[in-house]
């Protein structure tokens, strides 16, 4: 038979108390029964409404009509009652929102994973106690996987890493890398300075690295020829961002120093690295440029990969190579005997050593390599 709340006429501590675990008792019992939504609400209805639920009784039947001397405690009585009313309507709906856990199962090898899928298509409710959902903690960055592809080539040849600071001085970004004093690359055209350097002599003032290029000077200061190695690094550039400019971006330097190096084994170096990164099938040519830092200097492109060099992919025009069957991937030269000059007394006598220099864009590869139209998808 349902609870109806009794009539109390005696006011008894033994009395208040039966009368409350009575309650408590019809409340667990309905709680349990709650099976759905329907049920919840008329079981919420039951104990709370405002008209008649429950509780509104309580307060009526014992509350108001409790004499003075045991206003007190039954106030304290009616207020647990609410609580633990409140604390079943909202436990029931928790109940029948979560699937029963058969504990065989959760002990089984089944994974949280399946078992959470499997319980969610039975039932259509996820369970929110249980343990989420991990992934993976992440995969590498596109630019990051590239570097580490072309870093790793050269280790296979032989080449060490090497790393400089982000932050530089003007001597080793531009100074030992015989930039001329008003070179346009030192304006703020290209170059973020940091600010408030104006009182320091000019070689000392702080820069955000144009290139990883001053690693070059850093590296020859420190080690001795003979001297092969690879320079991974973010650089910064004052170019406002668009689809193929990000005032951050990554290069990848490298710098081989040893008696008679020619301009043979810089192309043979790398023709190699290229067939490594994009495939046997590819071509390298190279053309007349200007670096400072190199003489003779070129740019080196790779057939394109993406049409095969034909420039065309089927009716409509290759894109990333600008129907030229060409991409620009990188500049290079033979090490300018002035940068030598800098580090002569570590061992690097232009008379006696050579050596050639490359440095390419990380980001621009990463964007060719994945077919990604945009640089900034990658900040
Ligand atoms: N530092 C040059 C640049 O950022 C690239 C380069 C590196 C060219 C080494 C020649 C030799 O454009």
């Amino acid at each position: 038979m349902a609870y109806t709340v009794p009539k109390l006429t005696d006011y008894s501590r033994a009395a208040l108390d039966r009368a409350v675990s009575e309650l408590l008792s019809a409340l667990g019992n309905e709680a349990s029964k709650v099976k759905d939504e329907s049920e919840w609400k008329t079981f919420r209805d039951r104990w709370m409404a405002r008209k008649n639920g429950v509780l509104a009784q309580v307060n009526d039947l014992w509350l108001k009509g409790a004499p003075k001397e045991v206003k007190r405690e039954a106030g304290q009585k009616v207020n647990l009652i609410k609580e633990q009313v409140e604390q079943a309507v909202a436990g029931a709906k928790i109940r029948y929102q979560i699937p029963i856990l058969p504990t065989a199962r959760v002990n089984s090898e089944i994974s949280e994973v399946d078992f959470q899928r499997d319980a969610f298509a039975k039932s259509g409710r996820v369970d929110i106690t249980l343990p989420g959902i991990r992934r993976p903690i992440g995969a590498e960055h596109p630019v990051i996987k590239t570097m580490h592809e072309i870093v790793s080539v050269f280790q296979k040849l032989g080449y060490s890493v090497a790393e400089g600071p982000v932050v530089e001085t003007d001597y080793y970004n531009f100074e030992a890398l015989n930039f001329p004093p008003n070179h346009p690359a030192r304006d703020t055209q290209d170059t973020l300075f940091i600010a408030g350097q104006q009182a320091k002599p000019q070689r000392e003032r702080l820069l955000l690295r144009t290139h990883t290029s001053p690693v070059q000077i850093r590296t020859m200061e420190k080690m001795h020829p003979p001297l092969r190695i690879v320079i991974p690094g973010q650089v910064h550039r004052n170019d406002p961002p668009d689809a193929s400019h990000s005032p951050m971006f990554h290069q990848i330097e490298g710098l081989a120093v040893d008696t008679n190096i020619t301009f043979g084994d810089l192309k043979g170096t790398l023709d190699h690295a290229m067939k490594a990164l994009f495939g046997s099938s590819v071509k390298t040519h190279f053309r007349p440029s200007f670096f400072p830092f190199t003489e003779p200097s070129a740019e080196m492109f790779v057939s394109c990969f993406i049409c095969g060099g034909s420039g065309r992919r089927g009716a409509e025009p290759c894109r990333p190579c600008k129907q030229t069957g060409w991409i620009e991937i990188l500049g290079c030269g033979m090490v300018d005997p002035n940068v030598f000059e800098f580090v002569k007394e570590n061992g690097y006598d232009p008379k006696k050593v050579s050596g050639f220099a490359f440095g390419m864009g990380a980001d621009r590869i990463a964007l060719l390599k994945y077919g990604v139209d945009d640089i900034q998808l990658f900040s």
